[in-house]
C-alpha cells in the first residue's frame, strides 16, 4: 500500500490556536496547579508556579480558556477583584462543594497569560449572570477611557486596559449553563453579545455556545438564528471508554478498552464533518470558526480522590488520543480554528500533574511538544493508505497522519500507529519535494505497556526518543512505525 504526499498542494493553514488549553476552577487545576499564592514555598512569580509556566511556554500554549466550563456560568467576576483578603468566599457547587476563595480572578488570569505568552479566552456567564455583568466585565478588561469599570480597574492596580480577543457568551447552555433549548439560547446569545462591546482598538471575537457532541439540531438552530452575530461557535466532545456511570480506569485497563477509547476518539472526525456541513448551509464562505473548546479523555477518578475533582492519570493511550485528535483538527483546519484540551493541569486529560511542589509531564504533554511544529504551518495534501486495525469484531484505521510545511520550509509528518500489537510500515511517495538533499529526522513516543505513564517518583518513564526506523531514496519514504506509537518526522 502506498501513500502520497503532494508537498506542492496546500490544503489550508493550521491555526496555532488548535493547540489551545482550558483551565477551570475545578479540583486542583487553578488552585495548586497554577496558583499557589505569593507566600508559598513553591517557587512562584506573583503567586503563579514557575515550573508550570516554564513547561507551558515550552509547548507554546497559544491560547488559554478560563474560568470554565460549568464554573463559568456560576462565576461572578466582581467576586474575584480587589484585595484578596476581602474577596468573597463561596462554594464551588459544581465541582466538589469546596470553598472557592476567589484569590485567582481576572488580574491573576491576565498575569498568567502574560507569563505564558498566550492569548486569553474568557468565558462569560449567561446561565446565572446578567447582561450588565457581562458587559461590565468587557468594559473592565478592555476600556481605556473614563468609565466606572475603567476606574475600578485602576483602583485595583491596573491602569492600562488589557487586550482581549476571545470572549465566550455562555458555556454548555444546553446543560450546566442553564438547561436551555437552542431557540431560547439563540435569542439570549443575540441579546448578550450586543453588549459585548469593542472599545478602542480592541476587537472581540464573539463565541457562541455550540452543541454537545452529536446534537446536530442545536448547531442547526444556532446557525439559523444567530450566525450573523457570531465569529465562532463551540463544540464539546469527550472520549469516554465506558459509560458515564462507569467510564473505566485511566490505567490498568484492558486491550479492549484501549481499542474502544481510540475508536471513540476517532468519532471526532465524523462530528466535525457533520457539524461543518450544517455550518456550510448557513455560512458557505466559512466566515465562522468551529472551536472545539473542550475535548479529551474522561475516565473514572483516581481511587481515593474527590470525585468532584476529576483527577486522572494519563498514559500512552492518552498520547494516542491526543495525536490522532490533533491530526483530525489539522485535516479540518479550514473550519476548526481553535481547540482547547480539557484540562491543562490535574483535571481530565491533563498535560501536567502536580502534587505539592512535585510536577510530572504527561504523555499528552509530550505529544503537544512534538506536534508544536505544526502551529501556524500550511497543511499539505497527504493521502495516507494504511491497513486496518481489527480487533473485537471491529475495525479502525491502523495509522492516522497529517503533514505540514512551516515558515522555514521544513515539512513535518505526524503519524499515529493505533495498533497495540503490530508495527506498521508506511510507504510515502514524496511528490513536489526536491529529493536531491533530503534529510529526515524523527522522534517517537511509545512504550511496551499500554498504560505507561509518568509519576512523581518516575517522571520520565515515558518520554519521546529519537527515531530512525525509516529509509528514503528521495522519492519514497518508508517508515516502520512501532506498535502503539506517536511519531513526528522532519524533512528538510
Ligand atoms: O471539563 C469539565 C466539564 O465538562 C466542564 O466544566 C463542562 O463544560 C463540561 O461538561
Amino acid at each position: 500500500m502506498s501513500s502520497v504526499l503532494n508537498a506542492d498542494t496546500i490544503k489550508g493553514k493550521i491555526n496555532k490556536n488548535i493547540y489551545g488549553h482550558f483551565s477551570e476552577h475545578l479540583g486542583r487545576c487553578i488552585y495548586e496547579g497554577i496558583w499557589v499564592g505569593e507566600d508559598s514555598p513553591i517557587p512562584n512569580t506573583n503567586g503563579i508556579r514557575n515550573d508550570v509556566v516554564e513547561a507551558l511556554k515550552q509547548i507554546r500554549v497559544p491560547v488559554l480558556r478560563w474560568p470554565g466550563g460549568c464554573f463559568a456560568d456560576e462565576y461572578h467576576w466582581k467576586d474575584g477583584i480587589g484585595p484578596r483578603e476581602n474577596r468573597k468566599r463561596m462554594i464551588n457547587t459544581h465541582w466538589g462543594g469546596v470553598v472557592e476563595n476567589n484569590h485567582f480572578g481576572t488580574h491573576e488570569f491576565m498575569e498568567l497569560c502574560a507569563q505564558i505568552g498566550c492569548e486569553p479566552y474568557i468565558n462569560g456567564n449567561v446561565g446565572s449572570g446578567t447582561v450588565q455583568e457581562m458587559s461590565e466585565w468587557v468594559e473592565y478588561l478592555t476600556f481605556g477611557g473614563v468609565s466606572p469599570m475603567a476606574e475600578l480597574r485602576e483602583e485595583n492596580g491596573r491602569e492600562q486596559p488589557w487586550s482581549v480577543t476571545y470572549f465566550g457568551v455562555g458555556n454548555e447552555n444546553w446543560g450546566c449553563g442553564g438547561n436551555m433549548r437552542p431557540e431560547y439560547y439563540a435569542d439570549l446569545y443575540r441579546q448578550y453579545q450586543t453588549y459585548v462591546r469593542n472599545y478602542g482598538d480592541n476587537r472581540i471575537h464573539r463565541i457562541a455556545c455550540g452543541p454537545n457532541s452529536d446534537d446536530y439540531n442545536w448547531m442547526d438552530v444556532l446557525m439559523r438564528e444567530a450566525a450573523r452575530y457570531m465569529d465562532s461557535i463551540t463544540l464539546h466532545y469527550y472520549t469516554v471508554p465506558g459509560t458515564w456511570g462507569n467510564k473505566g480506569p485511566a490505567t490498568g485497563f484492558s486491550r479492549e478498552e484501549w481499542f474502544t477509547t481510540l475508536e471513540k476518539a476517532l468519532f471526532m472526525d465524523e462530528l466535525i464533518t457533520k457539524h461543518s456541513t450544517i455550518m456550510d448551509k448557513y455560512d458557505p464562505d466559512q466566515r465562522i470558526g468551529l472551536i472545539v473548546d473542550e475535548w479529551g479523555t474522561w475516565y473514572d477518578v483516581e481511587p481515593g480522590t474527590n470525585p468532584g475533582f476529576l483527577y486522572q492519570q494519563n498514559s500512552l493511550r492518552d498520547a494516542l488520543v491526543a495525536g490522532l485528535t490533533l491530526n483530525i483538527f489539522h485535516k479540518h483546519c479550514n473550519r476548526v480554528r481553535m481547540a482547547n484540551i480539557a484540562q491543562t493541569i490535574n483535571v481530565l486529560q491533563a498535560v501536567i500533574l502536580t502534587e505539592g511542589e512535585k510536577i510530572a509531564l504527561t504523555p499528552t504533554y509530550h505529544v503537544f511538544d512534538m506536534y508544536k511544529v505544526h502551529q501556524d504551518a500550511e497543511l499539505l495534501d497527504l493521502n495516507l493508505e494504511s491497513g486496518t486495525y481489527s480487533a473485537f469484531g471491529r475495525a479502525i484505521p491502523e495509522v492516522t497522519g497529517t503533514a505540514s510545511r512551516d515558515a522555514e520550509g521544513k515539512i513535518h509528518i505526524s503519524l499515529c500507529n493505533l495498533n497495540d500489537e503490530s508495527a506498521s510500515t508506511v510507504t510515502i511517495d514524496l511528490r513536489g519535494i526536491s529529493a536531491a538533499s533530503l534529510t529526515v529526522t524523527g522522534t517517537t513516543l511509545t512504550s511496551e505497556e499500554l498504560d505507561a505513564h509518568n509519576t512523581f517518583e518516575q517522571p520520565d518513564r515515558i518520554a519521546p526518543k529519537p527515531f530512525d526506523a525509516f529509509k528514503t531514496d528521495g522519492t519514497h519514504l518508508v517508515v516502520e512505525l512501532p506498535s502503539k506509537s506517536v511519531t513526528v518526522l522532519e524533512l528538510v
